[in-house]
């Protein structure tokens, strides 16, 4: 008998003897159903939720559950893999990217891979819940994560999309504007307590309201800048409102700024000041004294957009950089918009308060 699989990404025939049909349906919207005839039972593998929203620090829940239809007389040696494909991934022209494995499980064996090792568990809240269990989520945990069920031969699989809450924020380097090149820039947003954001957190944060007239690079590669109000020298007033890209640049030679992308912190940012105000070495102590240390520039604007951190007083941050955030704008504040201000990278001689971080 023949075989027929219909994807997106292939169309073939190939000869099974022992099967009669198959048919292979991965539709582009929800629900993700993937099913599969052998020997008169059909497997399904299926997800009720495509995308999933997490914060930092949390677990959370990716489903991915399988069924026999009709339900097999014997056990079946049903094996479960969960591959993933991380956000940060740069694109590549292959038209299948590298996934690597997450965790694999056999009957009640099961083992887990990587920087997943530990923190990753199956639910299996009923016969058939496969969904995967991630604890303590990491920044860099995004990205697409593929349960595929394997029975025998054939296997099935279907795909959910894990992506974090948080803030996207533009960054330079103390040199000034257009000195980071894309390893330069993976590594600023890091120091920051943050990751180089994805094309979709710039999408998420552009349709929020960021206008950045700086292109910066993204994880993927590309080198893009958001804006919301056309305007001339950010791409021209004739330009639709949206993402501007320069596409893939050289990862080596090409300088820009960073787009970094912070998610949701543990501690407390505040603001400490001194009578007189302090110069950089001394916020540090000050800070210490406190028991914390100085804030990053990711853990401001995460206090700032999470937890709705306002403050009119300009402080220091780790970086050397000067900065408020402002929720409600008002007068002697900054202008008319919500956002982190900026006094770049003052002489550390100069005196401020500053944000600990605790
Ligand atoms: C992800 O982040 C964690 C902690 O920030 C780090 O230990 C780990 O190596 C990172 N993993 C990858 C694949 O970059
Ligand atoms: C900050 O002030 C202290 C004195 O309180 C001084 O010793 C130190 O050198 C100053 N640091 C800078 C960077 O100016």
């Amino acid at each position: 008998s023949w075989v027929y699989s219909v994807s997106f990404k292939h169309l073939y025939q190939i000869e099974i003897p022992s099967v009669t049909s198959v048919f292979s349906v991965q539709y582009p919207y929800l629900p993700v159903v993937d099913c599969i005839y052998f020997n008169g039972i059909r497997l399904h593998v299926e997800s009720h939720q495509h995308l999933v929203s997490a914060t930092r620090g949390s677990s959370v829940t990716l489903p991915c559950h399988y069924r026999y239809e009709p339900e097999p007389t014997e056990p079946r040696r049903t094996r479960v893999k969960w591959s993933w494909l991380p956000a940060n991934t740069i694109t590549s022209n292959e038209a299948f990217p590298l996934e690597t494995e997450v965790m694999v499980a056999m009957g009640n064996r099961h083992r887990s891979y990587g920087s997943f090792r530990g923190r990753v568990r199956l639910r299996r809240s009923a016969p058939g819940d496969m969904s995967l269990v991630i604890n303590e989520l990491q920044l860099n945990d995004t990205g697409r994560y593929r349960c595929e069920v394997i029975d025998g031969l054939e296997d099935e699989s279907v795909t959910v999309e894990l992506e974090m809450r948080g803030v996207v924020f533009p960054y330079n380097s103390p040199k000034g504007r257009y000195h980071l090149n894309f390893f330069g820039a993976r590594q600023v947003c890091l120091d920051q307590d943050a990751t180089l954001a994805t094309l979709e957190q710039l999408l998420t944060a552009w349709e929020d309201g960021l206008d950045w007239c700086n292109a910066g690079w993204l994880a993927d590669g590309t080198v893009q800048y958001p804006i919301t109000v056309p305007r001339h020298g950010c791409g021209g007033r004739s330009l639709a409102p949206g993402l501007r890209s320069y596409g893939q640049k050289h990862r080596l030679l090409h300088r820009y700024d960073a787009f970094c992308f912070s998610a949701a912190i543990k501690g407390d940012v505040y603001y400490l000041s001194y009578p007189g105000m302090l110069n950089f070495t001394e916020a540090a102590q000050v800070c210490a004294t406190d028991g914390g240390q100085v804030a990053k520039v990711g853990q401001l604007y995460a206090a700032w957009q999470l937890k709705g951190l306002d403050r009119c007083d300009a402080g220091w941050l780790a970086d050397g950089s000067v900065r408020y955030p402002i929720r409600k704008p008002r007068a002697n504040c900054g202008p008319k918009q919500p956002g982190v201000r900026s006094f770049g990278f003052p002489a550390p001689h100069r005196k401020f308060g500053v944000y600990c971080y605790k």
